[in-house]
């Protein structure tokens, strides 16, 4: 039985294919490559030295859906596609409704036709708007999210419990991801940007490379240690072993609906990760303190004593580890 990877080219999906291969599982791949690249799959094979089935198309088109369906046994999916820039999704946001929750919703209305129930669905922080209370634990309210991204996880959080709530034979798991960073340590796979970055830590690793002058930091009068913005930022291999133990869960315990926050627990600051970086790598980060970026907040870290109770599962990578991943990755492939 297979494990379907919506978007397991992507950076996430990557990674995690590789976890996934590591522990034996079979599983196939679909992606449209609108925001990764076909050499990945051959990384991915490389890495683990296994193969897999791979259909490159949309999750959108439902024939086309419906013939993976038939054609393999799948006995879950953890679904990947998205659109994910912040920013982008301003401008974008019918791109963005359409492509994340229509997307999703085909997957699911296709699962259903095929009696596939077993599903898990990667969210985000973002779901948390501006929390009331830190760390946040999965019982904190959700809601107030400030871009139309951050919405698209929310509302398909929603129709999962809806579903859920209209057929408990569903197995379904929230992963509410907080800041994924670095890369797999071979530096074949890793975090793929298109343009110019708009997260903390491909922005950073650029600047030491060279591609980019200067960080700008995003405002220093927050009410932070040092103004800066505060982040759980995890290891990408972390996060994606954290899909192997939540898989592992639907497969021994099932029904139910879940919600795990994947983090590390420990915030750092925009200074932090830049110290930690220099530290790392010993490479220069050239910065500015710039305006504070909209829709940002001042702090964001989790509570993960529940992934740790319930999936036995916890972030073991460092800080340092995060920072030189990060670098390899770069280095290697710029
Ligand atoms: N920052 C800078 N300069 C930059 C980029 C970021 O100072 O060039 C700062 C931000 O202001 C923030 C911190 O670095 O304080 C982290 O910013 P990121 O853009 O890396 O990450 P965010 O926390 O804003 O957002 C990330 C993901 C979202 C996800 C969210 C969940 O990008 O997809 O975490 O909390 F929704």
């Amino acid at each position: 039985m297979a494990i379907l990877l919506p978007g397991g080219a992507g950076y996430i999906g990557s990674h995690t294919a590789v976890e996934l291969l590591n522990k034996g599982k079979e599983i196939i791949i679909i992606d449209n490559f609108s925001n990764s690249k076909p050499e990945v799959l051959d990384k991915i094979k490389e890495i683990t030295g296994k193969d897999f089935k791979f259909y490159e198309m949309d999750y959108l088109d439902k024939e086309k859906l419906s013939k993976v369906f038939e054609e393999n046994k799948i006995d879950s999916v953890i679904n990947f596609a998205g659109f994910k820039a912040v920013g982008e999704s301003v401008q974008k946001p019918l791109e963005y409704y359409i492509n994340n929750i229509s997307g999703c919703l085909v997957l699911l209305e296709t699962m259903k036709k095929y009696g596939v129930k077993k599903f898990i669905f990667s969210s985000s922080a973002t779901v948390y708007g501006d929390p009331e209370t830190i760390p946040i634990t999965e019982d904190s309210k959700t809601g107030g999210t400030t871009n139309p991204y951050g919405t698209t996880k929310l509302f398909i959080e929603q129709i999962l419990k809806d579903l859920y709530k209209a057929d408990n034979t569903w197995d379904i798991c929230i992963l509410r991801y907080f800041n994924p960073v670095g890369s797999h340590e071979s530096g074949l796979i890793g975090e793929e940007p298109q343009g110019v970055p708009n997260n903390l830590m491909p922005y950073i690793a650029r600047v030491a490379v060279g591609t980019l002058k200067e960080l700008s930091i995003f405002g220093n009068d927050y009410d932070t240690e040092d103004g800066t913005g505060v982040r759980d930022y995890i290891h990408v291999v972390d996060l994606a072993k954290g899909h192997v133990c939540a898989l592992d869960k639907l497969d021994k315990e099932g029904k139910g609906l879940y919600i795990y926050n994947l983090g590390t627990g420990k915030g750092y600051s925009v200074l932090d990760m830049v110290k930690a970086f220099e530290k790392a790598t010993g490479k220069k980060v050239p910065y500015k303190i710039a305006p504070r970026r909209e829709g940002d907040i001042a702090t964001c870290y989790a509570d993960p004593k529940k992934a740790k109770e319930e999936l036995g599962w916890e972030a073991t990578k460092t800080l340092e580890d995060m920072c030189r991943d990060s670098w390899r990755y770069i280095e290697k492939n710029s």
